[in-house]
């Protein structure tokens, strides 16, 4: 989603500004530009497309001026070109925003009416002519911004820079985050903690609904109503990270490679291993006593959950409501305070996913939530949080979140299981131990790059793919057909194996790759079953699966991907590995943008 940056400063700074959006990038966008106040007057330059234009423009044409705001723009009202990159200007106003204004047709057709011109497709530009046209009313710029935020429906996220005042910019929040970064006499604001880490990590989150006045000396918070309302300053721990590709190509690579790392310092969270025990922390419902357990999230992050389903129900014979956010936001679901709530987001900041945590809140239901952004504003609205400790997470597609996620799941399962009474201590000891293996198995899967890579080879020549599985696997198929669409543009779908009969397998034919992920578990001889439906209408098999599972496979594959032999409990995290692996090269192959695939956004705060 799109990137805002602000700072009032002490030297010139397009080029911070310039600097802060780079680290932004990984959010997904599709123009950018920045805006100065220099020589007393509202100066920007847009480009369309990557930085590096903006870059280009900035190099061509200097901006000067010690104050300044700058966006990275994904695109939802206009297409994305230089017109419609922010910021906007209007008499002496400049904006910058991100999010979705949904009452901006009619502010437009009021503002039309009053002699506003517009130049853009925007909804931003509603924003630019309210408070331009509150400053030609007589209102100070503070209460020209104030009255104008009152006006606006929607989710959003602003800053806002007057021409006479080189001393304050107005930052605003409802929905999408906003941050405020202390400096030494110079103040900053940010998307997120990232994009402020080269300036500071002392930071201040606005709210929902505060407004703030920034100056370099001094930060004034409000309420809607105006009210001066008073917000920590908290020291933040995301920018303690070094955000750098390392050695590889792409964030994605790096981040495959970090997860045998990641997903055993997440595991090491929830888990002791020398006792054998899921450790016991705060929680914001009791296992033992909830009947139900919902969970609710979005794309990968929703699949994690629906893997946790089958562990959930299996080990701790708790009954589980998954559900996609943006669905369940609406469906009117009855809440019982007898269930449980559970959100699953690496960002924290899905705004479909914060929704569903906001209605399971006004039902009075107690929310737990596993984010990776432990400031986000999922975690800050949630009775307790249980971190992945992925670290940040640059690639827009998701990889090592999702194993950290599933990390997390597993381990409350277990630890629910025992709540239950559903295991018994030596069952508890030996599902801690094998999850205290899998980031050892995670490693091994690695060095089959080289395998893997060749499948992907084959992969780049097609424009359809389908992905089988049963069980943890059926939402794996679903994750790995989502990964492959999101950066190398193939066609994919994922299907639970038993579906295939009832309508894909007309799809089956001699050109049509069928990727099969089927460890050697309860269900293999089903999966099996269906490989050969599969193979008995020419389908080409890849087939996924470990040591024993490639032994008793009777059908005849393309390729057969043969992993370790792992527990059942561990596999979808083992697995999870060649299918992001296999995602990868296709895209590397097929010479896309891996890191920023065209359309995404790393964090969706608009529904
Ligand atoms: C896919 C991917 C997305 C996210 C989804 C939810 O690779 O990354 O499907 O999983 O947008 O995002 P979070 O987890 O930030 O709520």
């Amino acid at each position: 989603m799109c990137g805002i940056v602000g700072i009032v400063g002490h030297s010139p700074v397009a080029p911070l500004i310039l600097d802060a959006l780079k680290r932004l990038e990984y959010r997904g966008y599709d123009s950018a530009g920045v805006a100065t106040i220099e020589h007393g007057q509202l100066s920007r330059r847009r480009a369309e497309g990557k930085l590096v234009n903006l870059e280009r423009r900035l190099k061509e044409e200097p901006l000067d001026g010690m104050i300044g705001i700058g966006h990275t723009r994904w695109a939802t009202h206009g297409v994305p070109n230089e017109t419609n990159a922010h910021p906007h200007f209007s008499d002496g106003v400049a904006i910058v925003h991100n999010g979705i204004i949904e009452n901006f047709a009619e502010l437009r057709d009021e503002l039309t009416a009053d002699g506003y011109v517009f130049t853009s497709q925007t909804d931003t530009e509603v924003v630019a002519h309210l408070v331009a046209r509150e400053l030609a009313r007589g209102a100070t710029p503070v209460e020209a911004a104030h009255n104008t935020l009152k006006r606006l429906e929607g989710a959003f996220a602003l800053a806002i820079m007057f021409k006479g005042d080189e001393d304050m910019i107005v930052g605003a929040r409802n929905g999408p985050p906003l941050a405020v970064g202390h400096g030494e006499s110079e103040m900053f604001l940010g998307s997120d903690a990232i994009a402020l880490a080269p300036f500071t990590n002392s930071i201040t989150y606005l709210e929902d609904g505060d407004w703030a006045v920034v100056r370099r000396n001094s930060i004034a918070i409000y309420d809607m109503d105006g009210n001066k309302v008073h917000r920590k300053r908290q020291q933040s721990v995301g920018t303690s990270f070094l955000v750098d590709k390392g050695n590889h190509r792409h964030f994605m690579e790096k981040e495959i490679h970090e997860q045998p790392e990641v997903i055993s310092h997440t595991l090491a969270h929830y888990l002791d291993f020398a006792g054998g025990k899921a450790k016991a922390f705060e929680m914001p419902f009791d296992f033992a006593s909830i009947d139900r357990l919902s969970i609710a999230a979005c794309g990968t992050a929703y699949l994690a959950g629906l893997i946790s389903k089958y562990w959930f129900e299996r080990y701790a014979r708790l009954p589980v409501d998954i559900d996609i956010a943006s669905e369940f936001r609406y469906r009117e679901m009855p809440l019982s305070k007898s269930s449980g709530a559970m959100f699953v987001s690496q960002s924290g900041e899905t705004a479909d996913t914060l929704a569903s945590l906001r209605y399971c809140r006004s039902g009075g239901l107690k929310i737990g939530s596993i984010v990776n952004v432990r400031e986000s504003t999922i975690a800050r609205e949630s009775d307790a949080i249980f971190p992945t400790l992925a670290g940040p997470e640059i690639g827009v597609a998701s990889t090592k979140a999702f194993t950290c996620q599933l990390s997390v799941l597993a381990s409350l399962a277990v630890r629910a299981a025992r709540e239950r009474g559903a295991i018994s201590a030596d069952d508890e000891r030996t599902l801690v131990r094998q999850l205290s293996e899998a980031p050892r198995y995670a490693s091994q899967v690695l060095k089959l790059d080289q395998q893997i890579e060749k499948v992907a080879r084959e992969l780049a020549q097609v424009r359809h793919v389908l992905y089988l599985g049963r069980d943890t696997s059926y939402p794996l198929a679903m994750e790995g057909a989502l990964k492959l669409k999101e950066i190398s543009y193939i066609h994919a779908e994922g299907y639970a194996a038993g579906e295939l009969k009832h309508g894909p397998i007309a799809l089956i034919d001699e050109s049509m790759p069928v990727i099969v992920i089927a460890p050697h578990d309860r269900v293999f001889e089903k999966t099996v079953s269906n490989m050969q439906e599969v193979a008995a209408r020419g389908g080409r098999i890849i087939l996924v699966t470990d040591q024993k599972g490639a032994k008793h496979a009777t059908v005849k594959t393309m390729e057969t991907i043969v992993l370790p032999d792992v527990p059942e409990l561990i596999a979808p995290i083992v697995y999870a590995l060649p299918i992001q692996m296999l995602a990868y090269f296709t895209a590397v192959f097929m010479g896309t943008d891996v890191d920023q695939p065209r359309n995404l956004a790393k964090s969706v705060t608009v529904e």
